[in-house]
């Protein structure tokens, strides 16, 4: 299980960081969660593609070429076949001799990544669903970039756990944005929608590919600003990562979400998509 740290693969022992590294003093960098399932990589480009893109909003430039990206990460979950794993892969703005939060000229990137086993999902998520919990977004104004400053996100997982509950769906003046650490479906009045790509959300790539999915078979939806009281009225509602696949919300605030089972809509789903990533 060695992991990539600056161009070698280590052991994770012996993988050390400077403390003066601005991920470190700053949450200065971005990141990426990229599943693998028996040795392939599920939406390895668009992932790649959001990574330079979060990079680019940060004005880092890319510290590796993109099929090196791909040999590092190869290499990570190993020899095909392999468990399900994910690659979690960061890039930091890299160790300046002070603390500036203006970075001089000249400093290289800190790059990190390492794979580690993908926990199957538990028979239980398909027969009852998951618990959230809501609140007001309090994270900066742009979410659509995949920074590793996630004070947020901690925060609000912790709400949820405290709660008994798996995530926390958040909304900004009224309206869903996401959850902590991922996105949000809702199923109300017949239609499957979910907020549309703003630079308050990120742009997952489980929920690109859902949407891929209903579209290729004939699903409709609609990507479109999502009320908080259409949540809370809603007959179902998913939440999409990379890890986590799609799942059913079956309550929310301690209230039932439709009949309080995973919805007809959400089986329908499940299904195109574990069909998908085998
Ligand atoms: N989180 N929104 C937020 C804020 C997220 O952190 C994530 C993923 C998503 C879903 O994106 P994707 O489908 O590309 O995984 C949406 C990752 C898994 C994490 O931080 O661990």
């Amino acid at each position: 299980n060695e992991l990539y740290l600056n161009g070698a693969f280590v052991p994770p022992e012996a993988a050390h960081i400077s403390v003066m590294d601005r991920g470190f003093l700053f949450g200065d960098g971005v990141y990426e969660v990229i599943p693998s399932y028996g040795g392939h990589f599920l939406g390895l480009e668009p992932h790649l593609d959001r990574l330079d893109a979060s990079l680019a909003a940060m004005r880092l430039d890319a510290p590796l070429a993109r099929e090196d990206w791909r040999t590092v990460l190869r290499r990570l979950i190993g020899e095909p076949p392999a468990a399900d794993q994910y690659v979690y892969l960061q890039v930091t703005r890299g160790t300046a001799p002070e603390r500036d939060h203006l970075c001089p000229e000249g400093v290289r990137p800190t790059v990190l990544a390492f794979a580690k086993p993908i926990k199957p999902r538990a028979p239980a998520i398909a027969e009852q669903g998951v618990a959230c919990i809501t609140h007001p977004d309090i994270r900066w104004l742009r979410g659509d970039i995949k920074s590793i400053s996630l004070a947020a996100a901690v925060l609000m997982r912790r709400e949820a756990a405290d709660a008994d509950a798996l995530e926390t769906i958040m909304h900004r003046d009224g309206w869903v944005t996401e959850g902590a650490v991922s996105n949000v479906f809702v199923v109300a009045g017949g239609a499957l929608m979910t907020p549309p790509k703003s630079r308050l959300l990120l742009s997952g790539i489980t929920r690109e590919m859902a949407l891929t999915l209903a579209h290729e078979h004939g699903l409709e939806f609609v990507e479109r600003p999502v009320a908080l009281d259409t949540l809370r009225a809603a007959d179902e509602i998913w939440l999409s990562s990379s890890t986590r696949e799609v799942l059913p919300v079956t309550r929310l605030d301690g209230e039932l979400v439709g009949d309080g089972r995973p919805g007809p809509l959400w089986r329908r789903m499940d299904a195109l998509y574990q069909d998908y990533k085998a």
